[in-house]
């Protein structure tokens, strides 16, 4: 069975201190959780040393929210994989809509912070999806499969994780329909065609909703933004029963 990954992005949520409350009302939330899934948070990077050193030794492992290409230099705001390693980063989220939108993010620029991601030995998390006059225009799968083919060029697709987020799903409430969003994790897995893929769905993702979406075929995963700034409701996400 593909492992399954359950992670929350933390966004730009949670100082140092926020954190280390949230970690203590979390790590017991989650010690038994089963061993078919890695649970992993995405902290800002003041917060990653906090949290990674308090998750030492529990189910949590570690995301970033960015990696760069270069192994360092004159990028100011970026961050390199040599640095996320230090504080035993596993997984790095590249290609969200929020970078693509708000700081014109292309599939170029994503494939190479993706390349050099697996480069250092992290797993990305290259983020795809369609925006809501997309999707109405009929040119969502077409999107999508750009965003694939030229995201993940050149990549091992056995040891990076597809999440598939509908931009109209993502902090809406609005959660893309189970059938539907297995439906175009089953075409990604189709157009990647790499046995060990990992794909998440993200989207709304909340506790009422991710024992239905766990028990879709093509749907091993969740990235998941604003419901996992609680530690309860995400520890309910991430102890997620299959319907
Ligand atoms: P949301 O965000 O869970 O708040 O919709 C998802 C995401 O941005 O990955």
């Amino acid at each position: 069975m593909r492992r399954r990954v359950i992670a929350g992005n933390w966004k730009m949520h949670m100082t140092c201190s926020q954190a280390r409350d949230y970690m203590s009302a979390f790590l017991p939330l989650v010690a038994d959780a089963p061993d078919d899934r890695d649970i992993v948070l995405a902290p800002p990077f003041t917060a990653i040393s906090t949290v990674a050193d308090i998750a030492a030794g529990s189910r949590v492992q570690l995301s970033s929210q960015n990696v760069h290409w270069q192994e360092n230099g004159a990028f100011t705001a970026e961050i390199s994989a040599e640095m996320l390693l230090e504080h035993k980063v596993k997984y790095t989220i590249v290609g969200h809509s929020e970078p693509r939108k708000y700081f014109s993010e292309s599939d170029e620029q994503i494939n190479h912070r993706a390349r050099t991601a697996q480069g250092h030995g992290l797993i990305p998390i290259v983020c795809v999806g369609e925006t809501d006059e997309q999707r109405e225009r009929g040119e969502a799968e077409r999107v999508i499969r750009r965003q694939i083919e030229q995201g993940l060029e050149g990549l091992d697709a056995n040891k990076l994780v597809v999440a598939y987020e509908p931009i109209w799903a993502i902090g809406t409430g609005k959660t893309c329909e189970s059938p539907e969003a297995n439906r175009i994790c089953g075409l990604i897995r189709s157009w990647v065609g790499a046995t060990d893929l990992v794909i998440q769905y993200g989207g709304s993702v909340k506790p009422g909703n991710i024992d239905e979406l766990m028990s879709m075929s093509d749907i091993d995963g969740v990235l998941v933004g604003g419901a996992s700034l609680k530690p309860d409701g995400f520890a309910r996400i991430a102890n997620y029963q299959e319907a």
